[in-house]
């Protein structure tokens, strides 16, 4: 462990703490501290509000995270906010059912182009667990193809029992699928994002036993001309579910999700994250010849049916809605966009901010692959000192604005300029107060 950041000195103390009493010192990878600078960025939170948080060494940061893209209204937005706490006041969850569970799936219905029919869950990995059991119960066949991250349950991570590289390029390489039964080897299969002539050919090999296709529709490009409508077009001539798990891009680039934007629909969605901004709370969406099928499966959990994720869900949804949140995200992704290229050509580091606007990320220029994590490494370490934490990635909410963008562009300035002298005078190790980042999550859909 490198000595801590003076910054940040009681954040590196709860985790020392932390790594006694928790496996991992933490409950979601993406919130490991090796994840960041770690030593430099802060650790553990202390409260958040609008587009910032406090760490508890008293350090203010605008969050470039927004809650591993949980937050999309802003933190302790005032309408879902009071919506909960009135909620609140009637009791949380009861030994019956509750109207909510069915406005919300109302709600749903009309806002995903092809949503029919609904069932929940409090988390992405757990509806995409419930996605794949429809999927095998309607089907009858138990093979799944997938693409991105979907989840830590037995059915995705048993990808490696067959090939301990499989999980390389959609989650991160070196994973070992301790605990997964090995009589799962054989059922899950990944395929390459873009790769409509290796998807068609892992059809073959495996003709009539898929059970579904799950993938992340985009992160944050746009998927090659055609490439969508191809992948739906083998799921319905193979007979298999088409998922798209809209997990982490679902309510952002449109309120209906990637399905709207592109025009091409899934036979079931996934959907958790920004659906609630910051309350537990997930769903699995589609079409009634599909959905239906659960019916006569056991699928079910005593907290599904908590009233605060479903309050919480149904008043961020009609509050994306009402504020136009997709065109506020687009227009300020944008922004931001143009100002840190400005800032990257005017400091003439080999930086470009690109991806879609909604999600936009920053990509270092070099043909030096070892390179990339310790330049990644000293960005997230120099903006974490001025203020702006995140990663070379940008996860927006609506309650960024100017004073965030402006502090975001001058502290980029003076983090771009010194990489780029210790770049050129070859000095980059000097400028590392931390080590390199690790376990970064290598995502194939960007
Ligand atoms: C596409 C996608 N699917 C599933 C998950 C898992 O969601 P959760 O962490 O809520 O279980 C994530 C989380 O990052 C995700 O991005």
């Amino acid at each position: 462990m490198p000595t801590p950041h003076p910054r940040v000195q009681r954040s590196m103390q709860l985790y020392q703490r932390a790594l006694e009493l928790i496996p991992g010192g933490t409950q979601l990878l993406s919130r490991r501290p090796t994840r960041y600078a770690c030593g430099v960025s802060p650790v553990y939170a202390e409260r958040a509000k609008g587009a910032r948080f406090w760490d508890v060494d008293g350090n203010e940061y605008i969050d470039w995270v927004s809650g591993i893209g949980a937050i999309i209204l802003g933190y302790c937005d005032p309408v879902v906010d009071e919506a909960v706490r009135e909620q609140l006041s009637r009791g949380t969850m009861y030994s019956i059912n509750h109207e909510l569970e069915i406005e919300l799936a109302e709600e749903l219905c009309r806002t995903i182009p092809s949503a029919e029919m609904v069932r929940y869950a409090k988390c992405g990995g757990e509806a995409c667990a419930i996605a794949i059991r429809i999927a095998r119960g309607a089907t009858g066949r138990d093979k799944i193809f997938f693409c991105g991250y979907h989840g830590w349950h037995d059915w995705y991570l048993a990808a490696n029992l067959s090939a301990e590289a499989n999980l390389n390029s959609h989650l991160f390489p070196g994973i070992e699928p301790i605990g997964v039964p090995k009589a799962l080897a054989d059922t899950v299969f990944p395929f390459a994002y873009g790769d409509l002539a290796a998807l068609g050919e892992l059809f073959d090999r495996h003709r009539g036993e898929v059970a579904a296709v799950i993938m992340e529709p985009l992160r944050s490009e746009l998927p090659p001309p055609g490439y969508l409508e191809g992948v739906q077009r083998l799921a319905r001539e193979h007979g298999a579910v088409l998922i798209f798990d809209e997990v982490s891009s679902g309510f952002r680039i449109r309120l209906g999700g990637v399905q709207e934007f592109v025009g091409v629909m899934p036979d079931m969605t996934v959907l958790a994250k920004a659906i609630s901004n910051g309350y537990p709370m997930a769903a699995v969406v589609g079409k009634r010849d599909v959905m239906e099928h659960a019916a006569r499966m056991f699928i079910s959990s005593t907290y599904w049916s908590d009233t605060i994720g479903l309050r919480a869900a149904l008043t961020t949804i009609r509050e994306l809605r009402a504020r136009d949140v997709p065109g506020e995200l687009e227009w300020f992704g944008t922004e931001l966009q143009r100002r840190l290229n400005a800032v990257a050509a005017e400091t003439g580091l080999a930086v470009r901010c690109g991806g879609l606007s909604v999600h936009p990320h920053l990509h270092f220029v070099t043909d030096d692959a070892a390179l990339k994590p310790k330049l990644a490494t000293l960005y997230v370490q120099e903006m974490a000192k001025r203020g702006c934490h995140g990663y070379p990635a940008f996860y927006l909410n609506a309650a960024q604005g100017e004073a965030e963008l402006d502090q975001t562009v001058a502290a980029a300035r003076e983090t771009f300029l010194l990489i780029a002298e210790g770049w050129s005078a070859g000095k980059l190790d000097q400028l590392l107060e931390c080590d390199v980042q690790q376990d970064v999550f290598r995502r194939l859909v960007r």
